[in-house]
């Protein structure tokens, strides 16, 4: 939820922070500003809309200056609009503010300071830290930041810049993501490591409560107490071609067609020490939304390769709040794409805090997530730019069959021969998903016919129905169709009366045991004026103007998810393309979501 980024350098910040902000964009997209150090004071644009509305504003009215601050909203307190978009001043114009977060005290604050006699200009949380960080401002920033940190509840990521100091931006963290970018021509913060990757891919990741003073020639660190510490460089080994569009449509279609190369990736990477799954008598899995749904696929293959007494699957956001009964002989894995998420960051502290022990599958390196829990393992899916996650659920869906895999085997569950055949099959899963994105084109054009429906459902049985959860999910938050996915079986018991001339029901088969049961839900369906499109690896059944078939290539049950989706995902993004939709940034999303 919201970009940063700042630059302090011998260049023009302007450029840096805009061509920045394009790639934090992601993050929010309902408003964006600049602040510029420029020689009379800050000179500040500010714009409701998409990042082409500032830019806009900026040609208009140039600005100028080597030390700089940009934001990209996506709003929390305070509607889109231009004043409530960063970055905020403090009434003098002293302090100039970017923050991506909550600051939940900021009532209590607001009245303090307005006790005082200073006016706000926006409705937003993040104003009083501006003006905050200004009322206490007493000819050091640095000693500043740290007094107005520690005022603060809640989460943040923040720079700061202020008048009287104009070659230094200090930043600092809290469960918000903040990286410090170094190159021999300026040093930067961001949010996240596209935003810089053109300029230099040497970072350092910042923790929580760790303060950046940086200036176009240094980078220092400082606690809480103002003690220097020295921090290790990191190198990214992103190339900057993995954060372009590079000539797709949309980085959605593109990150779906990086799938073989992932997938192949997090295989042959996804190479870690695990804990000893035989100390634990439970499973738990949580996370949110799509990852959520990894582990709802998950379960499926943890019961049936391991069969361990009790296994949960746990959305993370119900899962903080339950008091659930976890303890030291629980394992908690926790899934997330981007590391930041807000539900599944409490979800990890309270099994933490209750004992358990915690495993999570996280791709962005450095994240908090991976870096609180007890054992990590990184999804090879590299930067991921579409709101709507297709390659790293991927690259999830790997590392979960290869955990349940490794767990069985450890359990004796499973002997060497049957490990090897297993990973075997996951070792073709490239190759298949290779062959349905080289035809693309039935679904092409059967999404193009779709995008009338209003409403879409999505059934399956067993994995089939965990995997089309993640269909309905895909579709509906990129195409802004109705949709929902059920379990063939539950059809009947409700949802049926729903299914009329114009419903399209997606029907998944790859569980052949289960074949003749989900074929007599699409039956069902047909018979009461449905339209079914069948996703099968089975030939069994003839196409009419009623039934069309998309069929997948052979592969075990376990692993068919990985095929399904990959027409799942084609499906929703060519719906979404026919209907001219804004695919990369569906409306009132954002991919990280770091707040409640
Ligand atoms: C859907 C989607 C979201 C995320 C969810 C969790 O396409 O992207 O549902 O899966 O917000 O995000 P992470 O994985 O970053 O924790």
């Amino acid at each position: 939820m919201c970009g940063i980024i700042g630059y302090a350098g011998s260049g023009n910040a302007v450029p840096i922070i805009v061509e920045g902000l394009k790639k934090l964009e992601y993050r929010g997209y309902d408003s964006a500003g600049i602040a510029i150090r420029g020689a009379a004071g800050f000179e500040v644009v500010k714009q409701k809309g998409r990042l082409a509305a500032l830019e806009g504003r900026i040609k208009d009215s140039p600005l100028k200056g080597s030390l700089g601050i940009g934001h990209t909203r996506w709003a929390t307190h305070g509607e889109p609009s231009d004043v409530n978009s960063h970055p905020h001043l403090g009434s003098g114009s002293r302090i100039a503010v970017v923050h991506n977060g909550i600051i939940e005290n900021y009532k209590q604050l607001k009245e303090r300071l307005e006790r005082r006699g200073i006016v706000f200009a926006s409705q937003t949380d993040s104003e009083v830290i501006a003006q905050l960080a200004e009322y206490y401002y007493d000819g050091n920033l640095l000693d500043t930041v740290i007094k107005t940190a520690n005022a603060l509840e809640g989460s943040y990521a923040l720079g700061i810049m202020c008048l009287e100091e104009p070659d230094t931006l200090v930043a600092v963290k809290k469960d918000n993501p903040l990286i410090v970018g170094v190159s021999d021509t300026g040093n930067f913060i961001a949010s996240d490591i596209p935003a810089i990757l053109e300029h230099t891919n040497k970072v350092y990741y910042l923790n929580d409560k760790e303060i950046a003073v940086i200036t176009e020639k240094d980078v220092r660190f400082f606690n809480m107490d103002k003690e220097p510490f020295g921090k290790e460089l990191e190198t990214i080994t992103w190339s900057v071609d993995s954060a372009e569009k590079g000539g797709f449509a949309h980085f959605m279609l593109k990150e779906i067609m990086e799938q073989p190369k992932v997938v192949k990736e997090t295989i042959n990477s996804a190479n870690i020490e695990l804990p000893d799954i035989s100390q634990f008598n439970k499973l738990v899995i949580t996370a949110c939304g799509s990852a959520y749904n990894a582990g709802v696929v998950s379960k499926y293959v943890f019961e049936r390769l391991c069969r361990l007494p009790s296994i949960e699957v746990e959305l993370a956001s119900e899962f903080r709040y339950k008091d659930a009964v976890v303890d030291d002989k629980t394992l908690v894995i926790l899934i997330s794409q981007s590391g930041e998420t807000a539900d599944t960051i409490a979800a990890m502290r309270e099994a933490k805090n209750k004992g358990a022990v915690t495993l999570s599958i996280v791709n962005v390196v450095g994240s908090t997530i991976a870096k609180e829990a007890d054992h990590t393992i990184y999804t090879a899916a590299g930067p991921e730019i579409a709101v709507a996650t297709t390659k790293a659920f991927s690259t999830q869906l790997i590392v979960l069959y290869m955990l349940a895999i490794k767990f069985a085997a450890r359990l004796n569950r499973l002997s060497p021969e049957g490990e090897a055949e297993l990973l075997a099959e996951i070792a073709t899963l490239p190759g298949k998903i290779a062959e349905i994105l080289e035809s693309v084109d039935f679904i092409q054009k059967y999404a193009s016919e779709c995008v009338g429906y209003k409403s879409i459902f999505f059934i399956g049985r067993n994995i089939d129905y965990a995997i089309a959860l993640e269909g309905s999910l895909k579709l509906k938050e990129i195409s802004y169709i109705h949709s929902e996915a059920y379990a063939g079986g539950e059809l009947k018991h409700g949802t049926i009366s729903l299914v009329e001339e114009n419903t399209l029901v997606v029907t998944i088969s790859c569980c052949k045991r289960l074949h003749s049961k989900i074929l007599s839900n699409a039956e069902q369906v047909i018979s009461r004026g449905a339209k079914v499109l069948l996703v099968a690896n089975t030939n069994e059944v003839e196409s009419t103007d009623k039934l069309s078939q998309i069929r997948l290539p052979e592969i075990h049950e376990l692993f068919s998810p990985s095929l399904s989706v990959v027409v799942l995902q084609l499906f929703s993004y060519y719906v979404a393309a026919n209907k001219g939709l804004d695919i990369d940034k569906p409306r009132n999303l954002a991919k990280s979501v770091t707040v409640e």
